[in-house]
């Protein structure tokens, strides 16, 4: 484990029988006890479901203090990306370590920039599916399918295919997108233009029509840019474990992304923005918000506050800070500033932080509370909103799925359980059940 050094141990005691734990410690974070060789040593396993306290490998990505509200990628922090950088240099902090200085980063974009079309025989794929497919079905059928045509990059072992791998992803989910988009609202497919930047493509493609070239407004494209950065990775959460534990297998990498959306689809991970959207319009007016807010109280009622609480962050989520801001600038470019969901979004925020017992949960706004209403007012319908954070968190997958294959001493992931079914009894034949 490199950038990591033992540090003391601790001592398990089992009615006198002492075994000893190293504890590891990384460049920053709480320290960890090494459990690798518990089991050869006393029999026993460890039990976390939900993994509340278990690290599932060490990584020099991105970094998050839960409590402090603070997310880094390879030590820089989100808000100043967010405001000084933009996802192309954030996409190469993450593949590489480094900010690129201007030759890399011109050579990185041109090269995500020309794998940006998609093998002309992939965009069959789209009709068989129902117009009416939920995007994210999409999603994970063509990005699997990916892996039957570009068979130059699925070497695993080959470090020059697994970055092609990684490029050609990072530059055809935009395309993958505004595709499934397209089909969903009966418009033909709007191939990519290399003269745009990735956000700007990414809008061409989405709302340009043959008839007429949609218009880009800097603050637009620079919001759709911005968001993309706030997705952009998350250290080792549901979905990008998912990824991490199809890549050990040695599965491809375009399987092990598709392995990945699928989990981002749930409403408890990336599909809380679009639950966001759909909670405001249930609440419909300022009126209804305490009766809502009592209802995410009642432990009878199932319903919760979307876009409220984070598993690792017990602190307002970085993101949600500058989304909130970008969300202004967006609403005030498009003249929505009266958006009746935005007063409704900021008086159910008001509400909740001033909530005993949203305060005693620590359960604070997250990134998906504000995305959505921006996403919304760009034109983007709901059921497109997973979809955008799938895009955007391609690039962490993928710089997460490369550190694990470079890492020599990888493993398959294979967790154990704690059994609770029957234990042996004899086999009952059919006549005697
Ligand atoms: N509304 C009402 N109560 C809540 C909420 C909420 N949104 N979130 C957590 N709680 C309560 C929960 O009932 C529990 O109460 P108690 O301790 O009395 O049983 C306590 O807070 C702790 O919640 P938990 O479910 O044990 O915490 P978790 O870490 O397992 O869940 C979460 C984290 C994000 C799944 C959860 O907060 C949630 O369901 N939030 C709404 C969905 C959402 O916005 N998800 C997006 C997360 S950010 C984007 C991403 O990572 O994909």
């Amino acid at each position: 484990m490199s950038g990591s050094k033992v540090n003391g141990n601790v001592q398990l005691d089992e009615n006198g029988q002492v075994t000893e734990l190293p504890m590891i410690e990384g460049s920053v974070g709480p320290k960890v006890i090494d459990i690798r060789k518990l089991y050869a040593q006393t029999g026993h396993f460890t039990y976390d479901p939900g993994f509340t306290s278990t690290a599932s490998c060490d990584s020099a990505i991105t970094y998050i203090d839960g409590d402090e509200g603070v997310l880094m990628h390879r030590g820089y922090k989100i808000e100043e990306l967010a405001s000084q950088s933009d996802f192309m240099e954030v996409c190469y902090l993450l593949l590489k370590g480094e900010l690129p200085n201007a030759q890399q980063k011109e050579d990185f974009t041109t090269s995500i920039t020309y794998h940006t079309m998609l093998h002309e025989q992939l965009t069959k794929f789209f009709s068989g599916f129902r117009r009416d497919a939920h995007p994210m079905a999409i999603m994970v059928g063509v990005v699997g399918a990916l892996s039957a045509f570009y068979h130059d990059s699925t070497d695993i072992n080959d470090p020059r295919q697994r970055m092609i791998a990684s490029h050609r992803l990072i530059a055809k989910m935009p395309t993958i997108a505004a595709m499934a988009y397209k089909y969903s609202v009966g418009q033909p497919f709007i191939y990519p233009r290399n003269d745009l930047s990735y956000a700007e493509n990414f809008l061409h493609m989405t709302f340009s029509v043959p008839a007429e070239e949609y218009k880009m407004s800097p603050v637009i494209s620079r919001a759709m840019d911005r968001i993309f950065t706030l997705h952009a990775d998350h250290e080792q959460n549901a979905s990008t474990s998912t990824v991490r534990l199809a890549g050990s297998s040695g599965a491809n990498p375009f399987a092990c992304i598709a392995a990945g959306i699928a989990c981002l689809w749930g409403p408890a991970h990336g599909g809380a923005n679009e639950a966001v959207l759909e909670m405001l319009d249930e609440i419909g007016s300022v009126d209804n918000v305490q009766e809502y807010i009592n209802k995410a109280k009642d432990k009878n009622d199932p319903f919760r506050l979307m876009g409220f609480g984070h598993r690792v962050y017990k602190n307002y989520d970085p993101r949600a800070k500058v989304m909130q801001e970008t969300c202004y600038e967006v609403l005030e470019e498009l003249n929505m500033q009266d958006e009746p969901m935005l007063k409704l979004a900021m008086e159910l925020e008001r509400i909740a932080l001033e909530d005993p017992y949203f305060v005693e949960k620590k359960l604070f706004p997250n990134v998906d509370f504000y995305s959505g209403i921006i996403l919304k007012a760009l034109g983007f319908p709901t059921s497109m909103f997973t979809v955008l954070f799938a895009l955007a968190r391609t690039v962490g997958w993928v710089a997460q799925w490369n550190e694990m294959m470079e890492d020599p001493a990888r493993k398959i992931g294979r967790p154990r359980q704690l059994y609770t079914g029957p234990a042996e009894r004899p086999f009952v034949p059919l006549d005697k059940r």
